[in-house]
């Protein structure tokens, strides 16, 4: 049976990454406070790393709601070595199956994946679809987008 969202806060620290209590405090609040003024829309997230925080908003959505996560997985260091500053020993080599591996330990079906550079997301398509985006991708001015 898939553990509850205060189960899985109490197991976090078993998944790698950053996530603060009171940064899942705040989003959990968050979250019930646009459902009860009835907003509805997708989730997103920019750098999901091994998905302590992606894990949660799983938690957040609703059946008519999708999130959709976005990295770029173990492409990230070929890509922009400045970004490895603060993040390396975080990401450094990440898979995008132990992304998998993590969430599906949580919920029964994976997010939307995109697996590339949050710079090159179809701004158009997805424009207007989000209710809750949490940005944890790059720190280059470059690809902060
Ligand atoms: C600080 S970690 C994210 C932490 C994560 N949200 C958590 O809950 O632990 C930053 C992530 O951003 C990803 N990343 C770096 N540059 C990116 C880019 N240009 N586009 C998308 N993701 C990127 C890295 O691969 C890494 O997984």
């Amino acid at each position: 049976m898939k553990p509850t969202v205060a189960e899985y806060l109490r197991q976090k620290e078993t998944v790698r990454g950053r996530l603060q209590d009171i940064d899942a405090r705040v989003m959990l609040a968050i979250d019930g406070l646009q459902r009860a003024a009835a907003v509805s829309g997708d989730l997103l997230e920019i750098g999901v790393s091994y998905g302590q925080t992606a894990i949660l908003l799983g938690y957040c959505v609703q059946a008519s709601e999708r999130l959709v996560v976005c990295d770029t997985f173990a492409e990230t260091k070929a890509f922009y070595s400045e970004n490895l500053a603060d993040d390396a020993p975080h990401h450094q080599g990440l898979q995008r199956s132990e992304f998998e591996q993590n969430y599906l330990r949580f919920h029964p079906t994976l997010p939307n994946i995109i697996a590339g550079r949050s710079h090159e997301i179809d701004r158009d398509r997805l424009a207007a679809h989000f209710r809750l985006i949490h940005l944890a991708g790059s720190h280059a001015a470059p690809t902060r987008r």
